[in-house]
């Protein structure tokens, strides 16, 4: 199989920030951003060519691909490994790729050597950090070092042992005025955009209103600058539950099940594979017999 060739012109980092400034009386569900995680080439080149604007190479790849129990033992040289494929598979959306955890919790030397590694060695155009406040000094360092750096505040996977779980954060009034100072913080430092989770949809409504950067929200409500799913959840290929926001527009789990089982019936019946489906021998061609004695 080979790589079909497309063209088009890139999605920019400067490209996602200008669809926050976009007057508020314009057609808003248009423009608004499209973001699906990916982890491997054949699924990039599927959601590249349908338009979406931002691949994710997101740590969810633990999750659903790796078959870890959360995020957190995701290494680097998987992210670059799964980032690398997905950016040969993209010819048109933006690819950001998350730093996973460890790779940026050690001193912001070590941190800055990460990001580097994803955009050198991945082909990352920005990377994703999770955390508000306390990450304002890194992200700034990542931006002075050329490299665009994604928000994510709210509930944030790779805090699973803190945070306890997986859980809808924000939900009183201190609670939602930490996500609030977090996101103005991850803009002030520099960020192009913000990944908001799981968080009551008055308050996904609130960080979009109040910041210049666009919100990809995730469980967010609907009134963000974008919307991201994990692309296990949105073709039904998620092992489990999935939480409510996650929309399943394909039942793949279902189709691949069946195809695989209808596959061992042919096989095991001797419907598989049919004359059409073998290859002939040139009828001048003398099969030898082979004395094995
Ligand atoms: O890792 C991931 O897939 C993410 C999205 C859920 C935003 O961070």
């Amino acid at each position: 199989m080979s790589a079909t060739p497309r063209t088009g012109t890139r999605v920019t980092v400067p490209n996602i920030v200008s669809r926050k400034a976009l007057p508020p009386n314009k057609a808003q569900d248009q423009q608004k951003i499209v973001c699906i995680t990916a982890y491997d080439y054949p699924t990039a080149i599927l959601l590249d060519e349908a338009g979406v604007d931002i691949l994710l190479v997101g740590d969810s790849l633990g999750m659903v691909v790796l078959g870890y129990e959360s995020t957190i033992p995701v290494t680097l040289d998987e992210m670059v490994h799964h980032t690398r494929s997905v950016r040969r598979g993209t010819r048109r959306a933006l690819v950001v790729a998350d730093l996973p955890f460890g790779s940026y919790h050690v001193s912001i030397e070590e941190s800055l050597r990460s990001a580097v590694r994803l955009v050198k060695e991945g082909g990352a155009e920005a990377v994703k950090v999770e955390g508000g406040e306390k990450r304002r000094e890194l992200i700034r360092r990542l931006v002075e070092a050329e490299i665009p750096v994604m928000g994510h505040v709210g509930l944030t996977p790779q805090s699973f042992n803190i945070q306890g779980g997986f859980k809808v954060q924000g939900r009183n009034t201190e609670a939602a005025a930490q996500i609030l100072r977090d996101a103005c913080a991850v803009e002030d430092a520099g960020a192009f955009s913000v990944v908001v989770e799981s968080v009551p949809r008055e308050l996904g409504a609130q960080v979009t209103e109040t910041l210049r950067i666009p919100t990809i929200g995730i469980g967010a409500g609907p009134n963000c600058d974008g919307q991201v799913l994990v692309f296990h959840d949105l073709v039904g290929l998620s092992a489990g539950a999935s939480p409510k926001f996650a929309r399943k527009y394909a039942n793949l789990a279902e189709e691949i099940s069946s195809a695989a089982s209808r596959y061992l019936a042919d096989v095991r019946s001797g419907q598989f594979p049919s004359d059409a489906e073998s290859y002939h021998q040139p009828p001048e061609v003398r099969i030898h017999t082979v004395d094995r004695s």
